[in-house]
């Protein structure tokens, strides 16, 4: 059944304090692909009234970015969640999250300037903003978001237990197409040679993890080891870094559990993706 769409943020505040069931909920920009649809599949099996959000946010790109086009696909969205019988779909105008006079933002100190941070430096106050907005609009108990998006959960993270807000995060592993290349709304930038190079991300991140299986856990090698290889794929490198998975904080060897996040430009399209050590 095609789910119930609400715009107003007084609507979607109204309707969700009177939902009487454990509420998922899973924020998207929309432009959906299966790895949104396996959050979606998740909160169905975990949760009994799911809510999906999609709004693409501004406050989340800055001004040299891609938010003019950002790709779109609302009906096409729609008819996926009805599909997976979504319960809500939360729809709103920037004016409805922003209305005039707005000043309130949320900053979660130093682990937002690192890593995508360093080159994003507004980024993730804009994503902790709208994603506390959200939280509080559609009550939810349960929030689901993917690993790709690695650091975005350890500040929401954060940002969650530093507030005391009582919604809990469902990690959820990164979806890939069938080669590897981690699945992301962006891929549509990338021409068919920039989609080959950009399988360069993955392959440089498995190449590691065969290195640490040889016995080498040295990050600075690893890391000049992977960026020789992404830029033989002519990716430019934003960063490539070895840290530790709950403090984000780089460590000097590797180890099982730690975590390699890269991000990468590929053509004009900036790119990330992650692994864990096993
Ligand atoms: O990961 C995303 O798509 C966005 O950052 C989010 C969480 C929907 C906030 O706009």
């Amino acid at each position: 059944m095609k789910p119930i769409i609400i715009k107003s943020v007084s609507e979607m505040i109204e309707v969700s304090r009177n939902i009487k069931t454990s509420i998922g909920f899973v924020p998207t920009m929309g432009f959906l692909h299966e790895g949104h649809l396996s959050l979606v599949k998740k909160a169905k099996q975990e949760t009994e009234t799911v809510i999906v959000s999609i709004y693409v946010n501004p406050s989340q790109f800055a001004p040299n970015e891609d938010l003019d086009k950002y790709p779109r696909s609302f009906e096409r969205d729609i008819q996926l969640l009805a599909e997976l019988d979504v319960d809500y779909v939360f729809f709103p105008e920037n004016q409805e999250m922003y209305p005039e006079g707005y000043k309130t933002w949320i900053t979660v100190e130093k682990i937002s300037r690192i890593l995508c941070g360093r080159s994003r430096p507004t980024h993730f106050r804009g994503v902790v903003t709208i994603v506390a907005k959200l939280m509080n609009t559609v009550n939810a108990d349960y929030m689901f978001m993917g690993e790709k998006d690695f650091q975005q959960i350890v500040v929401l993270e954060q940002m969650i237990k530093d507030l005391n807000f009582k919604t809990r995060i469902v990690r959820c592993p990164l979806i890939r197409e069938k080669d590897g290349l981690a699945m992301s709304s962006r891929n549509k930038y990338l021409s068919s040679q920039q989609r080959n190079d950009a399988l360069c991300l993955y392959k440089s991140l498995l190449m590691a993890q065969e290195k640490f299986n040889e016995g080498f856990t040295g990050s600075a090698e690893t890391i000049d080891w992977m960026n020789e290889f992404i830029e033989s794929y002519n990716g430019v490198v934003d960063y490539t870094e070895i840290v530790d998975p709950n403090s984000l904080q780089t460590i000097s060897n590797l180890h099982k559990g730690c975590r390699i996040l890269v991000a990468v430009k590929i053509g004009k399209t900036r790119l990330i993706d992650n692994i864990e050590i096993v």
